[in-house]
């Protein structure tokens, strides 16, 4: 199975690179090939809304490294999005590629997948990551993909916070049963 992560922090050794880390680990194991690609790495524009792509056979006016994410997104059988909690959402770097999808929505929502979220925050609020939760199950229901799964690692400021807690064998799981 193919798997594609997708990370959002600006961080290459964060709390949420350490649990990307683990969920390959568990997907390697088990045999996936699996796609990892730092988003906040690349040069992405953010969606102009010109609508360029729907008159155009989905392509964008933008020639940039989307262009190296569309073939992934389009072959994965299963796609991970990894992001620390950013005013309680996903961070802007993840989500300006989450809505360049829109340039081959009609290709995603035909094209079946799972979607897996895996997310870190520092408070330790039951609710702190309830609005990122409904983004997720929103995006899932949309593009016609089914929830994985999730890992919240709440009351994780950095790395160091996670040493003691469960949440890095919860993610390698995650990846074995993807
Ligand atoms: C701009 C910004 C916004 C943040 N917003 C929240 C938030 O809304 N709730 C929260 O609990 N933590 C918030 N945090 C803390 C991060 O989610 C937390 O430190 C996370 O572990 C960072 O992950 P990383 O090291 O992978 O980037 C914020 C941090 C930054 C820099």
């Amino acid at each position: 199975m193919k798997v594609l992560i997708l990370t959002g922090s600006p961080h290459s050794r964060g709390t949420t690179a350490l649990l990307a880390d683990e969920v390959c680990v568990g997907a390697k194991d088990t045999g996936h090939e699996v796609i990892r690609i730092e988003t906040a790495k690349l040069n992405v524009h953010p969606c102009l809304g010109c609508y360029h792509c729907r008159d155009n056979d989905g392509r964008c006016v933008y020639d940039d490294d989307m262009t190296q994410i569309y073939p992934h997104i389009l072959t994965a059988d299963a796609v991970v999005l990894v992001t620390p909690l950013y005013y309680f959402g996903m961070t802007a770097q993840l989500k300006r590629v989450i809505d360049r999808f829109f340039a081959i929505n009609p290709l995603l929502r035909k094209t079946p997948k799972r979607l897996y979220l895996i997310a870190a925050c520092g408070d330790k609020d039951d609710w702190a990551m309830d609005a990122l939760v409904i983004h997720y199950q929103t995006l899932c229901r949309y593009l016609n993909w089914q929830e994985g799964g999730k890992v919240l690692a709440i009351g994780a400021y950095t790395r160091e916070d996670l040493k003691d807690s469960d949440y890095p064998k919860l993610a390698r799981d995650l990846g074995m049963e993807l």
